[in-house]
């Protein structure tokens, strides 16, 4: 299996238009110490020319020219074959609409998170409009077949798993999945990897969970619980916003941390995040316990 980390940024990216924190200010003068980053999703392949997406943010459109593909003999080519959703939030699912051009999409998304893109953000319906977009829900804990576009099966399997996480601010109703995490799987390699942007706590059955998959992209959103208040530029901590800070007791990095001989990625990072400065003391921290800070275009194969 093939993965590309097209986006690694959190809501607004980085840096983020209106946004002159230290971290921001830095990626405009010094771009070298703190890479600019779109906002985030990855892409995963079997075939290395066929791609499902895990999430689409804001930033597709520029993110698809990072996928390998082969020119195309025809006028038309959608290297993007689905979607799968770990959430409703605006920076995982506004490049549905973008993608609407494809004329055919297939989307994975928990049954809560497929009412909020219907009947809140109306997305759904939005980009029906202009494609068809066929819908698979999701179902906790049960493996799930990612076909492509012709019905054919292509190898990899998606498996959601619920994480701490509430429903996006301009959900109508709060049900059970509208945050989960999710663990794609090779049939052929048997290699796995767990994508999990959004998460608001990290326990023993999740870790367990993640100890067995052999790459692991997590959310990086915040150094500390009180980043945004710290910096006068919020209110609420990172675990109000269900988002486990990296640092700290407790904190994502303490727990990763154990995972040892499991390759750890964080993803997801918000522009006010100082892990992303490449030579802070942040940043060593994260190396000391053997992850690493993710960036966009990093690849891996399983
Ligand atoms: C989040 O990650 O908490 C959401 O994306 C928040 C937002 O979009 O404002
Ligand atoms: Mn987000
Ligand atoms: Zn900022």
């Amino acid at each position: 299996m093939h993965i590309v980390l097209l986006g690694t940024a959190a809501g607004g990216g980085f840096p983020q238009w209106n946004c002159w924190c230290p971290t921001c200010r830095t990626a405009r003068t010094d771009p070298g110490e703190a890479r600019p980053r779109t906002q985030s999703s990855a892409a995963v392949s079997a075939d290395g020319a066929r791609w499902f997406l895990l999430n689409a943010s804001p930033d597709v459109r520029e993110q698809l020219r990072m996928l390998p593909a082969p020119v195309p003999a025809g006028v038309r080519h959608v290297p993007v074959e689905g979607i799968v959703l770990t959430d409703a939030e605006l920076d995982h699912t506004l490049g549905l609409a973008l993608l609407r051009e494809a004329r055919h999409l297939q989307l994975w998304a928990t049954d809560a998170v497929h009412r909020v893109i219907a009947h809140d953000s109306r997305i759904l319906p939005v980009t029906r409009a202009f494609a068809d977009v066929r819908v698979e829900e999701l179902v906790p804990d049960r493996r799930t077949g990612l076909c492509y576009r012709d019905g054919t099966a292509s190898g990899l399997r998606v498996t959601c798993i619920p994480v701490p996480g509430g429903p996006p601010r301009f959900a109508s109703e709060e049900r059970p999945g509208h945050t989960v995490g999710l663990i794609v799987e090779d049939e052929r390699t048997g290699g796995s990897c767990a994508f999990v942007p959004g998460c608001g706590g990290l326990d023993d059955g999740l870790l367990r969970r993640l100890d067995a998959a052999d790459l692991v992209l997590f959310d990086g959103t915040f150094w500390t619980d009180d980043e945004l208040i710290g910096l006068g530029i919020g209110e609420r901590t990172a675990r109000q916003m269900d988002h486990l800070p990296v640092s700290g007791p407790g904190g994502s990095l303490a727990q990763l941390g154990k995972l040892a001989g499991r390759r750890r990625v964080y993803t997801h990072i918000n522009n006010t995040n100082l892990m992303l400065l490449e030579h802070g003391p942040e940043r060593a921290e994260v190396e000391r316990a053997g992850l690493v800070v993710g960036a966009d275009g990093m690849r891996f194969t399983l």
